[in-house]
């Protein structure tokens, strides 16, 4: 293969059991359950899953579907499960705890043991989705919330996390000084920190945050009796990707083709392949697709992002309004779907393949496969498309 946006994974092989080391990261047990209990949250429904035939034909694929995460929660995208589901796994494990058996969604949601989840603050450091999702999360449940917010970020971010009940600390500098800041302040108070991403010491609650991101995979599950046989998903830290691939290479055998995007200067992923272990992006992560400015991945999802993903590749910023706008007017009876700069990255790398005649050919893509994309988050003002 020639190209440099497009490298295949050594490590990757079709019949590798799903095993012990995976399950660590995406445990597939109780998601159904999962799933069956968050239909006592009002502000949840299913989200569609679509089908755009008109331009499965242009692409030269059989079919492509379409997971549309721009109403989840009323929130407007897929990161709202992983907050809410994190917070809820922390509230409910404090109830199992201190009594000895098990709380659910329904009864922490209507007050139900007060005296214990009342004692929880939570914070992060994001001004994106993330942020959101955890003040969403923490609002539901009645509990206190600080987010950390580096210098730069704007006023209407900042205002739509307080809008979700949040309180909002303002860091004088960097992403980087608010994360430091958010884990020295969490230190001193006892809050807990609910993060997307993995360090060192620091995995359960990144994994809880996945758990949450898999309802949205069983729901395509349910949706799509036969499945895809490739999966285009964009990758920040790599925690949707393992999602995805964790959830999807549990569920079918033989398991699809899975190929994580990326944006060129946030290609931490794609540099983490070629080295063969974690690695820092090749660029300063100056990009448009804010939810995947990512210069480093989440280490504890290497044993399905690393292992299972077929082929990494990266997309340009020019290749970003092009995807959008294709879901935003559609071809021929194909539905409309908002999606903004991160959610409609992975089309952005479907199409990209498409349109190379060798890189189609080389992911084995023709009129027979079916192809899944996720539009991870809707128009969240991001101007006229
Ligand atoms: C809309 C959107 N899509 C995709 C991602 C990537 O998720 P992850 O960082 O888990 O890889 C993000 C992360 O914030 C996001 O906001």
């Amino acid at each position: 293969m020639t190209h440099d946006w497009l490298a295949r994974n050594p490590r990757a092989r079709l019949d590798m059991p799903f095993g012990r080391e995976q399950q660590y990261v995406v445990n597939p047990n109780g998601i159904p359950e999962l799933l069956d209990e968050l239909k006592a949250c009002p502000a949840h429904k299913v989200t569609p899953l679509h089908s755009l035939p008109a331009l499965a034909r242009r692409l030269g694929v059989g079919e492509l579907r379409v997971k549309d995460e721009s109403h989840r929660f009323g929130f407007g995208a897929f990161k709202a499960l992983g907050g809410v589901i994190a917070v809820y796994n922390v509230l409910s494990g404090a109830v199992g705890e201190a009594h000895h058996n098990s709380t659910t969604f329904e009864e922490l949601l209507k007050g139900g043991h007060r005296a214990i989840t009342a004692n929880y603050t939570f914070a992060t450091a994001s001004s994106g989705n993330h942020g959101r999702a955890v003040a969403a999360g923490a609002r539901l449940f009645g509990n206190r919330c600080f987010i950390f917010l580096p210098k730069f970020t704007s006023d209407e971010k900042e205002a739509a996390i307080r809008a979700r009940g949040a309180e909002v600390i303002r860091v004088d500098g960097d992403y980087d000084t608010a994360v430091a800041e958010c884990r020295r302040k969490s230190e001193e108070n006892g809050w807990t920190i609910i993060s997307d991403t993995s360090w060192e010491g620091y995995e359960d609650i990144p994994r809880s945050v996945m758990r949450g991101y898999t309802v949205l995979v069983e729901e395509v599950v349910r949706q799509w009796r036969s499945g895809p046989t490739h999966v285009f998903v964009q990758a920040g830290v790599g925690g949707l990707a393992a999602a995805v691939i964790g959830y999807l290479w549990a569920r079918y055998e033989p398991r699809p083709r899975f190929i994580v995007v990326e944006p060129e200067s946030a290609d931490c992923w794609f540099q983490s392949n070629a080295a063969g272990k974690p690695t820092l992006a090749s660029g300063n992560a100056d990009t448009v697709m804010g939810g995947l400015a990512c210069r480093e991945i989440s280490p504890v999802t290497w044993p399905v992002v690393g292992l299972a993903t077929d082929w990494f590749m990266t997309i340009t910023e020019d290749e970003v309004m092009p995807a959008r706008k294709l879901l935003a007017h559609p071809l021929d009876g194909d539905p409309a779907i908002a999606s903004g700069p991160s959610g409609c990255a992975g089309l952005a790398g479907l199409v990209r393949v498409c349109t190379d005649e060798a890189a189609f050919k080389e992911l084995g893509l023709d009129r027979t496969s079916r192809v899944l994309v996720i539009s991870s988050e809707g128009n969240l003002g991001e101007g006229a498309v």
